[in-house]
């Protein structure tokens, strides 16, 4: 009888449906990126990223508790300084922002795990991510700078580091200044594969992080390069990472993939704050299902080999996976 096969058989019903699914979603698979700014009280949507936003830290603890409630187990920790300068200080100052926010939240929920982004482009006046020499970043002096930050992250509490800032050879600097201080058990998660991408504008906003002169890509990558992606992987392994990342998330899911089936350590993806402002604007205006398109990309991700997944969306998809 023709036809013999029928892989519609297996489609027949969501229980079916269930049973052979390839990829699975859950809580556990996600970090929730949180934005910590100076004040008191304070709690300001970002208008180009609806559902998020900027909070002091009394404010963040109590977003922090209901993140944690959710069944998500860690979030991903940006600052945005009062003051910045030419030299970042306010990354590595022990009584920084991030700095409180890293005790204030590991306080009032310690079973939540604290991972901070150490960058320098939120906190240089210039809005790039480092020191500036003769109009570009400068690679080996920025590294001095990251190490102090990540190290004063840990000393404030941190559970884990995660350096965006894609200098060349930062996890080095990081992992030696890390063991250096007694912090040898604090694990680093590297944006190894970082795009110059586009995607990133509402999150320039939400950080206050747009650079003030030229743009970001002699340090972060093309994004017409794919091979280029494993030697940036295979390096950062090489120097320590535990965790390494692909971002964005969906422009690139070949890369994700590429990563997953060449290297054994785990692979997180950063679905960026540009991917979600997009569904979240085609939702409101009634254009797409949002909440099924949401779906259907964190499945994606996954699908393409993500581990973990760092995003906007982790409260909404908890939300309906709790369900
Ligand atoms: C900072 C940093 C950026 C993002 C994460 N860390 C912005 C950038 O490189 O300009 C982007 C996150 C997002 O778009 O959601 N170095």
């Amino acid at each position: 009888m023709f036809p013999v096969h029928r892989p519609r058989r297996l489609r027949k019903n969501e229980t079916i449906r269930r049973m052979v699914r390839e990829t699975s979603l859950s809580p556990d698979n996600f970090i929730y990126p949180l934005f910590v700014t100076f004040g008191k009280g304070v709690r300001k949507e970002i208008s180009s990223m609806p559902g998020c936003f900027q909070e002091s830290v009394d404010r963040i603890k109590k977003h922090a508790k209901e993140v944690y409630s959710l069944g998500i187990p860690s979030i991903l920790l940006f600052g945005i300084p009062e003051q910045k300068d030419e030299i970042g200080s306010g990354a590595y100052d022990p009584h920084g922002v991030v700095q409180h926010a890293i005790k204030a939240i590991k306080d009032s929920v310690p079973g939540l795990y604290v991972i901070t982004d150490v960058c320098m482009c939120e906190y240089t006046s210039h809005g790039h991510c480092g020191i500036i020499r003769d109009g570009d970043v400068d690679n080996d002096s920025t590294l001095e700078l990251l190490a102090e930050e990540a190290v004063s992250h840990a000393k404030a509490g941190a559970d884990m580091v995660a350096p965006s800032d894609m200098m060349d050879g930062r996890v080095d600097a990081i992992r030696f200044a890390l063991d250096e201080e007694g912090f040898e058990e604090i694990p680093i998660m590297s944006y190894a594969v970082k795009y110059a991408s586009a995607f990133y504008g509402p999150f320039r906003e939400a950080a206050e992080s747009a650079p003030q002169f030229g743009d970001r890509r002699s340090y972060q990558m093309d994004p017409a390069n794919r091979r280029e992606a494993l030697r940036e992987v295979e390096l950062d392994i090489e120097e320590g990472a535990d965790i390494v990342m692909v971002k964005p998330a969906l422009s690139y899911l070949d890369v994700i993939s590429d990563v997953k089936d060449t290297f054994d350590v785990p692979v997180a993806a950063y679905n960026v704050s540009g991917e979600y402002s997009l569904i979240k604007a085609a939702g409101k205006l009634g254009w797409i299902d949002e909440q099924r398109v949401m779906m259907e990309v964190l499945t994606s991700i996954r699908r393409a080999g993500a581990d973990l997944i760092l995003t906007y969306f982790a409260k909404d998809a908890a939300k309906l996976l709790n369900k």
